[in-house]
């Protein structure tokens, strides 16, 4: 018999993983990945950076790099957190395998078996799974308008006293999958919590730089930036979102002491992050390029995200409940009791549209009445057609209850 271990074991495949394989037609509309559309990417820039590299350059992009990463990268990198206002020369930086594999290496370094974490509920599926796989039990503390329900936190570490989590993860802007972006005031809120209670902060900013409007680019900045002399904060970010996910690139800001250990588990996983795309990704941030292509994406996904919101208020019934984002990638939708999601999804599926059940992001794998919309890789002219079929369908069973 085939052995594997308890780990592994914990981790399941889900109906709904089933479900979406029978969502590869070729004509169906999808909301369902939380990804930049092919058209989007900076192909033509990344073409003339590469063709305008030195040989040598060219050669050590083919090599292996230090496994902290590609040294002018760094350099460059620490350019572009510094403009958010994040302390890099009080921290230490590593770019990772995606940040994904960021938050996977921090759950490594912290995680026994057992251990307490905490998320936001709902949560990003990528960390729920890496936690996961660490035997991290997790808890989901429900998310509001402005953020992380601080109440429910409180009452939650009060009552687990003798038990303390190990850390708390938590995205901060326009999250995967409820779109919110916090309030300076939760931001604050949070503050002495997290002190009282000795809790380490992991910060997820994949999207950060993606807002839509000026008060929102005022929210956006990190608690790190805020509150590094309160709180002990890991840092992560991503190129996936702001060049393409297929460089596999992205990066940790962290203190000394965990850098270290990071910097070990990194060793034992695959090394170095690519330095092919690590090459590719320093001149396109050092060059300045990557300021125009933000700024071009996010007029690009605002007119999407409108688009999708116009169609909503047209096509969907008003028992369905949601927040317009202010930047990201999703909207989050919360349906009324007597609807069943996951036959709604087949409904849609069959005529042509795909999304994600709520269940999807619940770190307890409960939740039945949440969906999620991605805009961000559907263009405008597809984004009318498939909310309305995913209306319909809304609105024919809403009918039969
Ligand atoms: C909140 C959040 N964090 C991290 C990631 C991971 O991105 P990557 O590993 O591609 O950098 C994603 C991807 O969807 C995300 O939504």
């Amino acid at each position: 018999m085939i052995k594997f271990s308890k780990a592994v074991s914990s981790l399941r495949t889900s109906e709904i993983r089933d479900l979406m394989s029978l969502a590869t037609r070729p004509d169906i509309i999808s909301f369902a990945g939380g990804m930049p559309g092919n058209e989007l990417f900076p192909v033509e820039e990344i073409n003339r950076i590469y063709n305008s590299l030195p040989l040598d350059i060219k050669q050590t992009a083919f090599q292996y790099g230090p496994t902290p990463g590609y040294p002018p990268l760094l350099e460059a990198l620490k350019e572009h957190l510094r403009k958010k206002g994040l302390p890099v020369d009080k921290n230490f930086l590593m770019i990772t395998t995606g940040s994904l594999q960021a938050i996977n290496i921090l759950g490594k370094v912290f995680v026994d078996p057992g251990d307490l974490v905490v998320t936001e509920n709902p949560c990003f599926i990528g960390a729920i799974s890496a936690l996961k796989s660490y035997q991290a039990e997790l808890k989901g503390i429900d998310l509001n308008q402005d953020g992380i329900d601080v109440e429910k936190l409180k009452n939650f570490l009060q009552k687990n006293k003798s038990i303390p989590p190990k850390f708390i993860y938590l995205t901060l802007n326009f999250h995967n999958p409820a779109g919110t972006l916090y309030t300076q005031e939760r931001k604050k809120e949070l503050v002495p919590i997290l002190q009282e209670n000795d809790l380490l902060l992991i910060e997820d900013d994949a999207y950060g730089d993606l807002y839509f409007d000026e008060e929102a680019e005022k929210r956006v900045v990190p608690m790190k930036a805020l509150y590094e002399n309160e709180l002990t904060i890991c840092y992560t970010g991503s190129f996936s979102k702001i060049l393409g996910p297929g460089f596999r690139l992205g990066w940790m800001l962290v203190p000394e002491e965990i850098y270290k250990k990071a910097e070990l588990v990194k060793q034992s996983v695959d090394a170095c992050s690519p330095n092919f795309t690590q090459v590719l990704a320093c001149e396109f941030v050092q060059s300045g390029q990557i300021y125009d292509y933000i700024s071009r994406m996010r007029k690009i996904y605002k007119r999407r995200k409108d688009s999708m919101a116009d169609a909503i208020r047209k096509y969907f019934p008003e028992e369905i409940t949601w927040n317009e984002p202010r930047g990201g990638f999703y909207i989050w939708l919360k349906l009324p009791p007597q609807i069943d999601i996951i036959s709604v999804l087949k409904k849609t599926i069959e005529q042509g549209a795909v999304f994600v059940v709520g269940k999807t992001f619940d770190p307890a794998g409960l939740d039945n009445s949440h969906f999620r919309l991605s805009y961000s890789h559907t263009a405008e002219d597809k984004i009318e057609r498939g909310i309305q079929i995913i209306g319909d369908v809304l609105k024919e069973e809403l009918k039969k209850k």
